[in-house]
């Protein structure tokens, strides 16, 4: 969460910050704003509430007060933790002592902050934010002003004493040829071009400005001029890491003609799953073919897929697909709780992280634990340069292309059909499946991209289940077997982005209580294949919301709508997918569930790209 761009050595900063933020407005949009050195080394700053749109008006004024053009700035675009989003809490943020005045964009958080603000307040300090981030400058200026150390030392000195996952990016009034970073858990990159340099959160901030980027390790704090570079470690040793060349211009750009990137991103999904079933089985024996390399397989007895949200929901199908299909016993956590539940670990055995972004401070911080914990490690994620594959023994790249909207869905796809192969390949490797079972397999997958296709060019039912939705409070999801965790990222995308509060069930359990909810009216949305031996009971779990006078909106294959009883019909609504074998429900059933929130939601008139209170890339635990 929270954005950062610095940049130093070039004429053109403001520009760059502002354009470098509205690439990494997915990582927070509650407020943003920007601090130059001016010709004299004074700092000024500009910062607006809102979206960067709220600080783009402000800055022709603020360019007009400067007397040159800027060649070091710092810019932040942020996702509020402490403190609401208003102006004082924006950042850049700025710190005062004697002498020295310090700014700084931060991501992430400092969690001994009040223990800091305590002791500067007591050496003179004063605070105009309820942020954490406030203490870094004045703890830094104070440093500086008190031992009579440089901006960099100061850094050195004082990082290994903030507690918590962080990234900042500090400059000095006086000094316009410095800039000084460091990071722990959150992101933070060097981009590196003739006569400039850059500190981003993000190398997309840079597509197009340059092509070679330096990723820092945890708690190495980096020294920029124009012209050189300077990282020390740890233990304050200087040190070099490597420059990875990216080719940023390939990235899709814009909507596209459509309304949304989340439209855009739902039609892309028949590209996505053809993509990843070209690039996983092979082409002459259609066996998958995921670059396992890394990983030892023998030493496997049980799997332990950890995520959030919707990747969460992604590996709960995997744990499905991956038992089913290689009789490994699998485990599925949210992050935020495997990693302090301390859970038994068996060296050896494999520990799967599924992240769009790579850099979820939680799964991080999950990863991390299993890593110190001798589990193999496979990371799904849709960026190969994250943190989180950087620190994977092996590596899937899922192959859905960037994701723009806060709302997953091609990415989601991606992770549950990457899954599944992965599922299958274990399963050959194991001997549990034959060559030939596989192969029958794949060929079905391979029908998944013409599947997608077809749904999406038929919404009209969806449209008025939207449409009867828009005035409803709450909504119920329900599914069985692999379509129970589809309910659950069904309701997870009503929620994001209608704002409707949904909840998702697995369908058996709602007469263990749920059902004390449904109310003549309530919207129930039942997922039930007719291929997967559970139809019939799923039907009387229908049946139970009926004679409660639900509303029920019944999602299921064309085969699943014929063998509906005539008098089940009466009084729900229908909404028919294509029928499919079972390995491919799941991501048939998808699809519908994507647009109903969708068309929820554009009819509700809700900011669905970028819903309110939400950030694409959650870096704090
Ligand atoms: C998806 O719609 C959500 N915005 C969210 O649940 C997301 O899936 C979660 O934060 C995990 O992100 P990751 O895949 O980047 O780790």
């Amino acid at each position: 969460m929270c954005g950062i761009v610095g940049v130093i050595g070039n004429p053109q900063a403001v520009d760059v910050v502002t354009t470098g933020l509205s690439r990494l407005e997915y990582r927070g949009y509650d407020s943003a704003g920007l601090a130059v050195l001016g010709p004299a080394g004074a700092i000024h700053t500009c910062k607006a509430v809102g979206k960067l749109a709220a600080l783009m008006a402000k800055i022709p004024g603020f360019n007009a007060t400067l007397p040159t053009p800027p060649t070091t700035a710092i810019g932040h675009t942020r996702w509020a933790t402490h403190g609401a989003p208003t102006e004082a809490n924006a950042h850049p943020h700025v710190g005062t002592c004697g002498a020295h005045t310090i700014a700084v964009v931060h991501n992430g958080i400092i969690e001994n902050y009040n223990e800091y603000r305590t002791t500067l307040a007591k050496q003179g300090a004063t605070f105009a934010s309820e942020t954490d981030t406030e203490i870094i400058p004045n703890a830094l200026a104070h440093r500086m002003q008190g031992v009579g150390v440089s901006l960099v030392q100061a850094v050195q000195q004082l990082t290994p004493t903030f507690r918590g996952h962080f990234a900042f990016v500090a400059m000095a009034q006086g000094k316009p040829d410095e800039l000084v970073g460091t990071r722990r858990g959150a992101p933070l990159c060097v981009g590196l071009a003739e006569g400039a340099s850059y500190l981003v959160s993000d190398p997309l901030a840079l597509a197009g400005i340059c092509s070679r980027f330096v990723y820092l390790e945890d708690d190495d704090v980096v020294h920029l001029t124009p012209n050189r570079l300077t990282i020390t470690d740890k233990n304050g040793l200087p040190t070099t890491r490597p420059v990875t060349t990216l080719d940023l211009s390939t990235e899709a750009s814009g909507k596209q003609g459509f309304k949304h990137f989340m439209l855009k991103e739902i039609h892309e999904q028949p590209a996505v799953c053809a993509r990843i079933l070209q690039e996983y089985t092979d082409a002459q024996t259609l066996l998958p073919c995921l670059p396992l390399l890394g990983l030892n397989l023998a030493t496997v007895t049980t799997i332990n897929i950890v995520a959030c949200g919707t990747a969460n929901y992604a590996g709960q199908v995997g744990k499905y697909a991956i038992e089913s299909l290689s009789r490994i016993p699998t485990n599925t956590d949210i992050a935020s709780e495997f990693r302090y539940r301390t859970p038994p670990l068996r060296p050896g055995d494999l520990f799967i992280a599924v992240s769009q972004s790579g850099e979820t401070a939680d799964t991080l911080a999950a990863l991390e634990h299993a890593k110190a914990n001798g589990q193999q490690i496979l990371v799904l994620t849709n960026t190969p340069t994250s943190t989180m594959a950087r620190m994977a023994d092996a590596v899937i790249n899922l192959q859905a292309g960037r994701e723009i909207a806060v709302a997953s869905t091609k990415a989601f796809t991606a992770m549950v059909l990457n899954l599944i192969l992965l599922g299958l390949q274990l399963g050959h490797a194991r001997g549990h499946l034959s060559g030939a079972q596989v192969h029958g397999h794949t060929t079905h997958l391979r029908t998944l991209p013409g599947l997608i296709e077809s749904m999406l060019s038929h919404t009209g039912v969806l449209q008025k289940v939207a449409s009867g939705l828009t005035g409803s409070h709450s909504a119920l999801f329900l599914g069985r077997g692999m379509l129970a965790p589809l309910a659950y990222e069904g309701a997870l995308k009503m929620k994001e982005i209608s704002y409707i509060h949904a909840e998702g069930y697995a369908s058996g359990e709602m007469k263990h209580g749920p059902i004390a909810l449904v109310e003549p009216g309530l919207p129930v949305i039942n997922l039930a294949t007719s291929t997967d031996g559970l139809f019939e009971k799923t039907l009387s779990n229908l049946q139970e919301v009926a004679a409660r006078r639900g509303h029920i909106i019944l999602v299921t294959d064309d085969a699943g709508a014929t063998q509906l009883p005539l008098s089940g019909k009466q009084g729900l609504t229908l909404v028919t997918v294509p029928s499919s074998p079972p390995l491919l429900a799941p991501i048939i059933f998808a699809v519908p569930l994507q647009l109903l929130a969708y068309l929820t939601a554009t009819e509700k008139g809700t900011d669905v790209d970028q819903p309110r209170n939400l950030a694409k890339s959650v870096t704090v635990e």
